[in-house]
């Protein structure tokens, strides 16, 4: 008995006797006599056909064995005289290990709309659709390692709960052990667990630094978390974030391996995960293949954050958002740069110092950080990163200005006291990037079970 998946089965180089394939009925079509079954494992996005005499065992379940069940099917993998595939299985025994309903499943339709199906997430991952962003969040993550551990980079398990706000935006879920009528107070946090205020992680950065000052090209991939009450399809609560860090890297390099990483990954998905691309290229987008391959090709623009203001205020364009020197880039802002004006990725780079967090190198007209925004087609931001302040006196006075308080960090100004060296790195929302690449306008849509505000079923 050759047990394999629908995907190892249809890649097969000659037919097989003897098999047995698991897994969910997608289509049934009864005839008088036999009857087609559409099987899919999750394996691929393909289904593989079972022709079913009637009078083989287990045919008399065939009525219950509709759309959602679960079957394992025995036979031969002969050639299919259909069209469309290569190979087919012919059944000697058909066992039904699960029903599903008919008048109650909900996966009946061939077509569900994406609200619906965030509706239950927990199904959702059975069509063809969620089946194929999953497979290809998989395929990417893997990407990810790759680009990295063959340019000599160490993969660093940043912590998940900490004590420092690495972004200071003040975003941050609380941890904490402490029971419903004891207060969150300076004094009673003395008896919470860590015996003071501990959070969820908004970034890994801070911790990833120190391995970068010691083990030299170092990344972080992992969940952060982000308590912004910012219900827009392209912020989630939790979401991951890929986040390398470069010792003796500046901003210039730091934007080469950028663009690098996001170039990598397309090329790798377009290999590896062609076949669930192919559905987003016809169903999603059909601009989208295209928009890929130009990424490809071209070379991201780099623009001074003075400059794209400059262009957005020349742009015509009317904007919800006001333009000005001094305010961040919105969305619209962002599209309007990397769909319309440059047609391509483009990192905006430069920012005033007073929309950045404390970290950013403060550049030497002291008004600006060395900051890059990575900007693409259908998303806006999808990295942002820079260079960090190495000088220990400038670090400490950021600190302070924003009234941060200095003590929190003194293992982060550490690594400025002793053997300090320029160092740079970005973090890339690796929903952000799905989205990006599969045209998919929703995060909601591109992580397992998303988390958004008023939101945590499953
Ligand atoms: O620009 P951000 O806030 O940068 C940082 O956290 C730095 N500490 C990274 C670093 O330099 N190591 O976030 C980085 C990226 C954004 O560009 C965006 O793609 C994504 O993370 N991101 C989110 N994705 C989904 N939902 C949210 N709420 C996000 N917030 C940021
Ligand atoms: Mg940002």
């Amino acid at each position: 008995m050759v047990y394999k998946s629908v995907k190892e089965f249809l890649n097969s180089e000659s037919s097989i006797n003897s098999i047995v394939v698991k897994g969910w009925v997608r289509t049934k079509r009864d005839n008088k006599h036999f009857c087609f079954l559409e099987i899919n494992d999750g394996s691929c996005i393909k289904n593989l056909q079972v022709v079913a005499d009637e009078g083989i065992e287990g045919y008399e379940n065939i009525k219950n064995i509709n759309t959602g069940a679960s079957v394992n099917i025995y036979g031969d993998l002969i050639e299919s005289l259909g069209k469309g595939q290569k190979w087919e299985v012919k059944a000697n025994k058909i066992v039904l290990i699960g029903e599903a309903d008919p008048e109650v499943y909900p996966l009946q339709k061939k077509r569900h709309s994406d609200e619906f199906l965030r509706q239950i997430a927990h199904l959702r991952p059975r069509t063809n659709k969620y089946g194929a962003i999953f497979r290809i969040r998989s395929e990417a993550s893997f990407a990810v390692h790759n680009f990295f551990r063959e340019r000599g980079f160490y993969y660093i398990h940043t912590p998940i709960i900490t004590g420092s706000d690495c972004e200071g935006a003040g975003e941050m879920f609380r941890v904490t052990t402490l029971k419903e009528g004891e207060k969150i107070t300076p004094e009673g946090l003395k008896d919470d667990f860590f015996g003071k205020a501990a959070y969820l992680t908004v970034s890994g950065q801070l911790n990833v630094e120190n391995f970068a000052c010691s083990l030299g090209k170092v990344y972080t991939f992992g969940p952060t978390f982000r308590a912004e009450n910012s219900n827009t399809p392209k912020h989630a609560s939790e979401f991951w974030m890929i986040e390398p860090e470069v010792a003796f890297a500046t901003l210039k390099e730091n934007m080469e391996l950028a663009e690098d990483f996001v170039k990598y990954l397309i090329s790798y998905l377009l290999k590896y995960s062609r076949e669930d691309l192919e559905l987003f290229f016809n169903f999603v987008d059909k601009g989208l293949e295209g928009k890929l391959n130009n990424v490809l090709d071209s070379s991201f623009e780099r623009l001074e954050y003075r400059d794209a203001i400059k262009i957005l205020e020349k742009s015509g364009k009317k904007f919800e958002f006001e333009v000005g020197y001094g305010k961040d880039l919105q969305t619209e802002h962002e599209r309007y740069l990397t769909e319309e004006y440059f047609k391509k990725p483009v990192f905006v780079i430069n920012y005033p110092k007073t929309i950045k967090p404390f970290y950013m190198y403060q550049n030497d007209d002291k008004k600006t950080v060395a900051a890059m925004d990575l900007l693409v087609p259908g998303v806006g931001e999808l990295i942002g990163g820079s260079q960090r302040e190495d000088r220990l006196d400038l670090l400490k006075k950021a600190i302070n200005d924003l009234g941060m308080n200095e003590e929190d960090y003194w293992w982060y100004l550490e690594l400025r006291k002793y053997g300090t060296v320029p160092h740079s790195g970005f973090g890339l929302g690796f929903e952000r990037f799905l989205m990006f690449v599969t045209g998919v306008s929703n995060i909601r849509d591109v992580i397992p079970f998303p988390r958004t505000p008023k939101n945590l079923e499953f």
